[in-house]
């Protein structure tokens, strides 16, 4: 599957944010090694912290149909934002630990801009589980 069309889904998947707090919708879609796509949105709460991301949403969708980091081959993210859409710290994080270091990810917005980046470059010295050991 290609970029672009890696993309649409992760627009596709924006359709379903649940964001009335912040108004601001994020998609997400990881690619795995078979072919599947799994789809995240940003789903917000009235508790606030609570808000999950998109990112997030997507990975664990993922995780949660029996596939694991080394499954994974692509992700990408939408939103409106003036440039790329960047991953928030947090996810990053959780990207870092699931999601392959050099796979490509695709940070999108909907006026068509695209730039490609990779867990290492989005999270250099990550904490990681072999920092518990
Ligand atoms: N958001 C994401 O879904 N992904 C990011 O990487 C950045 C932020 C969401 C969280 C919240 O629902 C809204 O965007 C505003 O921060």
């Amino acid at each position: 599957m290609d970029k672009e069309l890696l993309v649409a889904k992760a627009k596709e998947a924006r359709k379903l944010s649940y964001s009335p707090y912040s108004k601001f919708a994020v998609g997400a879609a990881v690619l795995t090694k078979d072919g599947e796509v799994f789809l995240g949105a940003n789903i917000e709460n009235s508790a606030y912290p609570l808000c999950m991301c998109a990112e997030r949403n997507a990975l664990y969708n993922a995780y949660m149909h029996g596939y694991k980091k080394e499954d994974l081959v692509a992700l990408a993210l939408a939103a409106d934002t003036d440039g790329p859409c960047s991953p928030c710290g947090a996810c990053r994080q959780v990207i870092s630990e699931l999601f392959p270091s050099k796979a490509p990810i695709y940070m999108a917005n909907m006026k068509g801009a695209l730039q490609e980046t990779n867990a290492e470059e989005l999270l250099p010295f990550a904490f990681s589980p072999e920092d518990l050991k």
